[in-house]
């Protein structure tokens, strides 16, 4: 069985759905990451690991979250394939609020975040492949367990990732319409990019909340996107709990081993 990561993003604080929930504060050279581990109440032999990306009651803005602290915490407590959860906006009108999508290419517009583990200061110079940068396989077992749990996902779609923390202008939307970008958030990258780094196999839920700047014909507002995620956060729990398990299963697929020299478990 593969022990399995969940980074909740946005509206997604709150590990109830685990049973007995224990505090862990983890170490790494990049700073402390507090987790908490527990068994799937719907699969009690299974042991999770469970983050906030943005700290405790949201606190820490997209372009600073530590992503390098928060992968390399995963890894090190044997984490092998991660499930992350983020708000997006849209730019395609057939993904409406309250669509999940299972993205499968991103578009990178950060600028300030360290974005690797290989920083060359070692004298290795590292360049990661990312033809297929979210797990297929993985992404695939969602998309049914979706299914089976009456949540429909869509399968593919190219997130585009600002550096926030504003939103987007309608300019810089029709901008990356035209690119072929589908839906928009702030976290995408580097996450995913670390997550391949460490050889772990990866797959974000991105639950529309919006529609965005210029398609949506109100001004955006971080209150919109929470309350659409409440909204929806039954059925992303919903989706979870059922892709958990087989997320654990041993399926092969075409992820990379990791060149990271971190305790490889
Ligand atoms: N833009 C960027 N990030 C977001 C959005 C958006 O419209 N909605 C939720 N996260």
């Amino acid at each position: 069985m593969k022990r399995v990561g969940v980074i909740g993003g946005t509206g997604v604080y709150d590990p109830n759905w685990l049973e007995s929930p224990q505090e862990r504060t983890v170490e790494t050279p990049y700073g402390v990451v507090q987790v908490v581990e527990g068994a799937l109440s719907v699969h009690p032999g299974q042991s999770v690991v469970f983050m906030n990306r943005h700290g405790a009651g949201h606190s820490v803005p997209p372009h600073h979250v530590n992503y390098r602290a928060n992968l390399w915490a995963l890894k090190v407590l044997g984490v092998e394939r991660v499930l992350a959860t983020a708000a997006v906006g849209s730019l395609n009108l057939a993904m409406a609020p309250g669509s999940m999508v299972l993205v499968d290419q991103f578009l990178d517009f950060t600028k300030s975040r360290p974005v690797t583990f290989f920083d060359g200061r070692d004298g290795e110079v590292v360049h990661t492949d990312v033809t297929e940068p979210y797990c297929g396989e993985s992404r695939r077992r969602v998309r049914d367990a979706g299914w089976r749990c009456d949540v429909p996902q869509v399968l593919g779609g190219v997130y585009v990732t600002t550096e926030g923390p504003r939103f987007e202008t309608p300019a810089e939307i029709r901008a990356y319409r035209i690119l072929g970008g589908d839906v928009v958030g702030m976290t995408g990258v580097p996450e995913v990019v670390l997550a391949r780094e460490l050889g772990l196999c990866y797959v974000t839920v991105a639950m529309v909340t919006n529609f965005a700047a210029g398609i949506s014909s109100t001004p955006l507002t971080h209150e919109e996107v929470l309350e659409v995620m409440s909204a929806n956060v039954d059925r992303l729990r919903a989706v979870l709990l059922e892709a958990l398990p087989d997320l654990a299963g041993d399926y092969g697929c075409a992820c990379p081993p990791s060149r990271a020299p971190v305790g490889d478990k």
